[in-house]
């Protein structure tokens, strides 16, 4: 059945049915500190020519994405988030009751946009918590059009590195598309063994990045696609002509060049991270690492976890339950400033202990 896609409640709904003075949304990985101030400047400088169509190709920006990371600008598509650009991709390369390979647990967007565009979807098991990439090879079947990966993968927070991705790219075959979401790579950057998709040249690799994330613009929709020309060619074919608006792409072009406000955020994210998961671990609240922007929370049933993200949603913190993933015993949280990360700390150690409390009062009545 066609499920939408459900997102992080927004603030101004919780506002209006809580009645909460403060509300803090670490639901949605977004970044706390804003937009990038370049961007701001540059969406406020672009105003004046909004009345006029943009240029389809999106000459300017995608200029500036192959200047950057040292590529041919005919390997790059742009488009409305890398949402709306994944399911370019199925319409692109799919046809009805094609299979897309991917892991459980992972990106519920291509959950969504798989079931929207009638493809079938396949799911080999996690391995602890991680991407199987050996169960995946193997699970490739003569079905199988195009396998997804998320790298780091969101909700685990986990990646795959370079000697897996490495091992794994000659077992698919040449007809089968991967597409690599790597929609947390400068996060994940970091990590020395972590694989920059876009190093790679394989004739069935596409890479996606999106600007909502770390370049603070979830609100704009900005993503692309990088690839080898002949794929990015057929993306053409499918993808709107006037996407990204021109206030989204005067925008992209600023943040791309604004390393400062990267900085700025990597740096809060780790420091924040850091606090949330000494707090989780004091409190005893299971959890996994992370190499992106968020930590993923383990309860120890889904009741739990469904009180878990109500409760704190009683007192102003958004979160976000991973039902919908296909984890129902867990809660996702990403990092805020320093002070919603304080407040979203305050308010978990009071919720959590009555949750447990609750949980093992249950348990010991049935028994
Ligand atoms: C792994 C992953 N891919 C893609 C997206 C969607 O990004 P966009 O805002 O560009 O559509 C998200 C957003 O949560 C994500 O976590």
């Amino acid at each position: 059945m066609l499920k939408p896609y459900k997102a992080g409640k927004p603030i101004d709904e919780l506002a209006r049915e809580k009645n909460l003075d403060r509300i803090v949304k670490l639901a949605s990985n977004e970044n706390p500190l804003g937009p990038s101030p370049k961007a701001m400047e540059a969406m406020k400088a672009a105003i004046p020519q909004v009345h006029r169509y943009i240029d389809p190709s999106n000459f300017k920006l995608v200029s500036r994405l192959a200047e950057k990371y040292g590529k041919r600008p005919d390997q790059f598509i742009c488009g409305h988030g890398t949402d709306a650009l994944h399911g370019d991709i199925l319409g692109a390369f799919t046809q009805t009751a094609d299979e897309v390979l991917t892991s459980e647990g992972t990106f519920i967007g291509v959950y969504v946009n798989t079931r929207k565009h009638t493809r079938t979807l396949r799911l080999v098991p996690m391995n602890n918590w991680r991407y199987d990439l050996d169960a995946i090879a193997e699970a490739i079947s003569p079905d199988t059009k195009i396998v997804y990966l998320a790298n780091p993968n969101n909700p685990t927070g986990l990646y795959f590195t370079r000697e897996e991705f490495e091992n794994f790219m000659p077992k698919v075959p040449k007809d089968v598309l991967v597409l690599l979401d790597e929609a947390y790579d400068t996060y994940a950057g970091e990590y020395e063994d972590y694989p920059d998709g876009l190093e790679y040249d394989f004739e069935n690799l596409i890479v996606t990045r999106t600007l909502s994330k770390i370049y603070g613009l979830g609100g704009m929709r900005v993503g692309f696609v990088v690839g080898p020309e002949y794929l990015i060619a057929e993306l053409h074919k499918v993808r709107l002509p006037f996407e990204p608006n021109h206030l989204a792409q005067e925008a992209a072009i600023a943040a791309l060049d604004d390393d400062d406000f990267l900085k700025l955020t990597v740096d809060t994210n780790r420091r924040n991270l850091k606090k949330m998961q000494e707090q989780f671990d004091t409190i005893g609240i299971e959890h996994l690492p992370t190499s992106a922007n968020f930590i993923m929370l383990l309860l120890p049933s889904e009741q739990c976890a469904t009180d878990f993200f109500q409760e704190c949603l009683n007192l102003g913190l958004i979160i976000r339950h991973l039902a919908g993933f296909g984890i129902p015993n867990a809660v996702r949280i990403n990092s805020g400033t320093d002070e919603e990360t304080e407040f979203a700390l305050d308010v978990i150690a009071k919720v959590y202990p009555s949750i447990i409390d609750k949980y093992r009062n249950t348990i010991a009545q049935s028994n």
